[in-house]
């Protein structure tokens, strides 16, 4: 993926998440100064803040190798022993969406975390055999958009837990100047800025909305991002003014206009705008519900005030707070 060029490699170059990346350097650190594999290590948060890249990181803090694969990848206990018994000491394998994993995958997993061994079956039927297999020590990063769909027995065997937030607007600003930088493309404070305020809080976005307003500025301007053309390009891309893009308004739009404000169960609301309920529960309603656009309550969705004057509708005489 050509993102990966604008990853961060070190803990010294990641932009925000200041508290991860503190507790980080300190468990890397001892670690490495005892010679021993780091505790796996469980990270969870919603998509493109950078779960992947703070795997990445970890491994090269560490100065081991890094292997990859992901839940849904691992159909068999076979393909995830062929992993285990490839790696070397202290090395990183790092699993994506683990929460994906099947039953009898995470069942060849438990003693690998454990004691570094895996109990492999040999043969068929009445003649079939298991033996013990010793690994070499790892550490297993995994990562997951949510941390309350893994089993809790695979939960309790994560030493480390991370948790990433939302970006603020300034760290977004960071990365987008260092992006540009790296891209070599003129940016003005304000010109990252702009694209900061509308990227979700999300760095994935921020990357992505700062290399579709570097088209735009090189076909409709002089190439240089100014803060007019940033906004200039993003509203020709229908990221609204509060960074919400076309599928965070037909959820809200669904919410006010088809369902009266909610309350209203998620697969209604998927429904209605034609989603899949896991990427409105994953990718969209996140954001909206950490910036006070939508509540999560016991009997469904439901909009708030902010999202009324947001659409600048009547708010509903019934505080809809307290429906
Ligand atoms: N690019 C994407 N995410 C980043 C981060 N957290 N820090 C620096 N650059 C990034």
């Amino acid at each position: 993926r050509i993102d990966r060029a604008l990853r961060p490699t070190g803990l010294a170059e990641y932009i925000g998440q200041a508290s991860v990346c503190e507790q980080m350097e300190i468990f890397v650190s001892a670690a490495r100064a005892r010679g021993e594999a780091l505790d796996h290590v469980l990270i969870f948060g919603p998509p493109g803040l950078g779960k992947t890249t703070l795997a990445h990181v970890i491994a090269n803090e560490m100065q081991v190798g890094f292997r990859q694969t992901s839940g849904p990848v691992l159909e068999r206990p076979g393909d995830l022993a062929a992993l285990l018994t490839n790696l070397e000491a202290n090395d990183v394998l790092f699993i994506d969406e683990i929460h994906r994993l099947s039953p009898v995958v995470e069942e060849v997993l438990y003693p690998a975390l454990e004691d570094y061994q895996i109990d492999i079956v040999i043969g068929e039927g009445p003649a079939a055999r298991s033996i013990k297999l010793d690994l070499p020590p790892f550490t297993l990063v995994g990562a997951t958009t949510r941390a309350g769909a893994l089993t809790s027995p695979l939960r309790d065997r994560f030493g480390i837990v991370q948790r990433l937030e939302f970006y603020s607007r300034a760290e977004l600003t960071d990365i987008v100047e260092r992006s540009a930088r790296i891209l070599g493309v003129f940016i003005d404070a304000s010109g990252a800025g702009e694209i900061a305020r509308r990227a979700r809080g999300t760095p994935r976005v921020a990357n992505r909305l700062l290399r579709r307003v570097r088209d735009f500025a090189e076909v409709k301007a002089d190439g240089r991002i100014h803060e007019d053309v940033a906004a200039r390009a993003m509203d020709m891309l229908k990221v609204d003014d509060n960074g919400f893009d076309i599928m965070d308004r037909k959820l809200l739009g669904a919410l006010v206009e088809k369902f009266d404000g909610g309350p209203v169960g998620v697969e209604s609301l998927a429904a209605a705008i034609g989603e899949a309920r896991e990427t409105i529960e994953d990718v969209i309603e996140p954001y909206l519900i950490q910036q006070g656009f939508m509540m999560r309550t016991p009997r469904g969705r439901v909009a708030t005030n902010a999202t009324y004057r947001h659409y600048g509708l009547p708010q509903p005489a019934t505080p809809v707070t307290t429906r």
